[in-house]
């Protein structure tokens, strides 16, 4: 499938019209005043050329009313530019809510995706038509930039933190992702490709493709092994860390007094470097896991606190679910209670 217009991209998403129309319209603008001043100049040129080489030109006084005129339409236009384009920015920036999450993470020269219900991909992200999804990306090394022209989004996939990107699929095909920020040697060779699928053959995609564990589920297991339980019981046991249950998405207050939203950034600070910003009433006693955790494994204990809810939240349940395909929002719960 290609675009009936050279050079564009095919439009795939829920706003890669929106971001068409803005092109159209500022090249169209573009083109007309291009247009405009080229001719006038020429007629210039022509009109008041020099016929003797004496002649000297009347001196001109100046119009107030003409540069005032020349002033306000071109402000009056940009203004136009700048409203639509603030506009369809936000559309696609706003983080989406009830999006599917799909963690990515980075590194020279590949993707490496995970579905929130345990597929892995490398290279390859396939996803249904008529749902948000929603990436969390970071970097093992350095700053790439994940794009897909198709849907006209990207974003800067950076070390050390958290970058976002969300997008609806509306038509099925399988379309180019690209690495948009020079990486290195390879960099033109981290390429992979964005698989759009009717729903019905999406759930059929996903269920033939169990085989690992759900992301949450990985970090349960993870939490054991490395002793986080034995501070930070899901239900407040421990007691020595702050409780986790519920936690997600909350403001939590910090010892200095101000207040933090616990989202996957401060999730993240937190495993990596926890004498940052210490919850209030509590000591600055968690060691660093700086250097023992993988990017992955990081994003696997997020997946697994997010899962986590408060009690009386939901029922106590046993053992991650299967992947279950008709809502794959619904992050499989893992059993509450870790001791
Ligand atoms: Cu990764 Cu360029």
């Amino acid at each position: 499938m290609q675009s009936w217009l050279p050079l564009v991209p095919e439009s795939a998403s829920t706003i890669s019209w929106k971001v068409d129309a803005l092109y159209f319209y500022l090249s169209g603008i573009t083109l007309f005043f291009a247009l405009l001043i080229s001719s006038v100049l020429i007629f210039f040129v022509i009109r008041y050329r020099r016929r003797t080489p004496y002649e000297i030109p009347r001196p001109i006084a100046g119009s107030h009313k003409l540069e005032t005129v020349w002033t306000v339409i071109p402000f009056l236009i940009a203004m136009t530019m700048f409203g639509w384009g603030a506009r369809v920015y936000f559309d696609q920036y706003k983080p989406a809510a009830n999006a599917v999450e799909v963690y990515v993470v980075a590194k020279q020269w590949m993707w490496k995706l995970q579905h929130a219900t345990g597929q892995r991909e490398i290279n390859e992200l396939h996803v249904p038509i008529g749902r948000k999804i929603k990436l969390i990306m970071t970097s093992e090394d350095v700053i790439h930039d994940f794009f897909v022209p198709a849907f006209r989004t990207k974003a800067d996939v950076v070390p050390g933190r958290y970058t976002t990107l969300w997008f609806e699929a509306t038509t099925p095909g399988t379309y180019h992702l690209f690495c948009a920020e020079y990486c290195g040697m390879n960099h033109s060779g981290m390429i992979g490709s964005v698989i759009v699928m009717e729903p019905r053959e999406f759930d059929n995609w996903l269920s033939g493709n169990v085989g690992s564990m759900t992301p949450a589920t990985a970090g349960q297991q993870l939490f054991q092994t490395l002793g986080c339980a034995s501070c930070h019981g899901a239900n407040g046991e421990g007691g020595r860390g702050p409780t986790l249950a519920g936690a997600f998405g909350k403001m939590t207050p910090l010892q200095s007094g101000e207040s933090v939203r616990v989202d996957e950034g401060y999730i993240r600070e937190s495993i990596l470097n926890p004498q940052a910003k210490i919850v209030a009433g509590f000591g600055p006693i968690m060691p660093t896991f700086q250097g023992q955790v993988s990017e992955d494994q990081v994003l696997q204990l997020i997946a697994y606190i997010k899962s986590l809810r408060a009690t009386g939240e939901t029922p106590g349940t046993t053992a991650a679910s299967p992947a279950t395909t008709s809502s794959p929002t619904t992050a499989p719960s893992p059993t509450r209670n870790i001791k």
